[in-house]
């Protein structure tokens, strides 16, 4: 067994207030030469240690933006991949758990979106006709990909200016991974359904028709998220039965049908806003991951927070990241030793980071 592997090994063992001791004793150590940001689906032991919580356009703009030697991203893998893109190269971007992946990320790679380039260059020429874009939520190598086919990065949070700067330069989109942020954000800038396809990479051609691609404004991925495809558009008519004033606010990683029925639709960071922003006694209904939906039912406790689902939702990647594995991660840094290190090859990297860049410059 390698010395690494011992070592988390005594971590897993200690008590979950001994980490909390550990890491800020570490923090302390590190001073400003470590960030440590923190999505909004991280369990509360690992994020209250967060410099910087927020959606991921907030944490990608502060990861290019940060001063410090050390960016400890706790989140998953694509997003301590685009704080390495985004910052200096003397900066490191460490995952504490380097398990912590996407596994809508995992449904589009480079194999299968290159094919589909290829096969649709038999009805079309995607290089003049298609902008490529991908979800943040995908493998730095697709980035590239996007840099390389004069494409884009969106997240969730600008997925409509996104589309928008996509279509006023070629008249199709082919969005990837998730075909419902694709689609939800389409629909409601107008795109009508009967003008988007979905491109299913498991057949030829996608199983599309050659004159149904030609007709496509909106080439949609067959990917999705796991977590959000668990809420339901009867979970909502059921809760409205009993709480008729309910607001339903949801990510738009959720369905087409539960996304209509939805009063607002938006990131994590805006969700919290949202809610924030609510009057006292407001009653809400909420299609996103519990760890998230737990924490604004702590801290709102002036409003009624419900979750969609009656069943456990959690993203289960972004819950390997524990404060073990923190406490592991800084004070080996304060021991000089840098582990779980996230680092994109430079060649992918700098394409990738056109993608990105032309995101980012979109006004805000
Ligand atoms: P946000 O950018 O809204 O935080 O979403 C990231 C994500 O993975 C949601 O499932
Ligand atoms: Fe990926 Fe879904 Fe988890 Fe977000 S919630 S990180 S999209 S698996």
């Amino acid at each position: 067994m390698s010395a690494v592997a011992i070592d988390i090994n005594r971590y897993a063992l200690l008590d979950d207030a001994e980490c909390e001791r550990r890491i800020i004793a570490a923090k302390q150590q590190l001073g400003d030469k470590v960030v440590i940001l923190g999505h909004h689906y991280q369990r509360d032991e690992v994020y209250r240690h967060a410099d910087i919580s927020g959606d991921s356009l907030k944490l990608s703009r502060y990861a290019s933006e940060s001063n410090a030697k050390y960016i400890v991203f706790c989140g998953v893998h694509f997003m301590a991949e685009v704080a390495d893109i985004l910052s200096r190269p003397d900066q490191i971007s460490i995952l504490p758990d380097m398990a912590a992946g996407c596994s809508m990320a995992d449904m589009a790679n480079l194999v299968n979106v290159d094919r589909a380039w290829q096969e649709m260059s038999e009805v079309l020429y995607p290089d003049e006709q298609i902008t490529p874009v991908t979800y943040i939520n995908s493998a730095a190598d697709l980035k590239a990909f996007c840099g390389r086919h004069g494409g884009i990065v969106c997240t969730s949070s600008n997925a409509h200016q996104v589309i928008e700067w996509g279509l006023a330069r070629r008249e199709k989109i082919l969005f990837f991974p998730d075909q419902h942020l694709g689609r939800n954000t389409a629909y409601k800038m107008g795109i009508p359904l009967d003008e988007m396809v979905v491109w299913d990479f498991s057949k030829p051609l996608g199983g599309l028709t050659p004159e149904a691609l030609k007709k496509a404004k909106m080439i949609l991925w067959k990917g999705f998220c796991s977590v959000h495809q668990m809420f339901r558009p009867e979970h909502i008519d059921k809760f409205k039965e009993k709480h008729p004033e309910t607001q339903v606010i949801s990510h738009p990683e959720c369905s087409f049908e539960v996304c209509q029925k939805s009063d607002y639709i938006g990131s994590t960071e805006y969700i919290v806003k949202t809610i924030a922003a609510a009057k006292p006694g407001t009653r809400w209904l909420v299609g996103t991951e519990l760890n998230l939906v737990n924490r604004l039912n702590e801290q709102f406790a002036d409003q009624h927070v419900h979750f969609m689902a009656p069943t456990v939702c959690m993203c289960s990647t972004m819950f390997r990241t524990d404060p073990q594995h923190l406490a592991w991660i800084l004070e080996s840094l304060v021991a000089g030793r840098v582990i779980n290190r996230v680092s994109v090859p430079e060649a992918e990297a700098k394409l990738a980071v056109l993608a990105l860049n032309r995101m980012l410059e979109l006004p805000v």
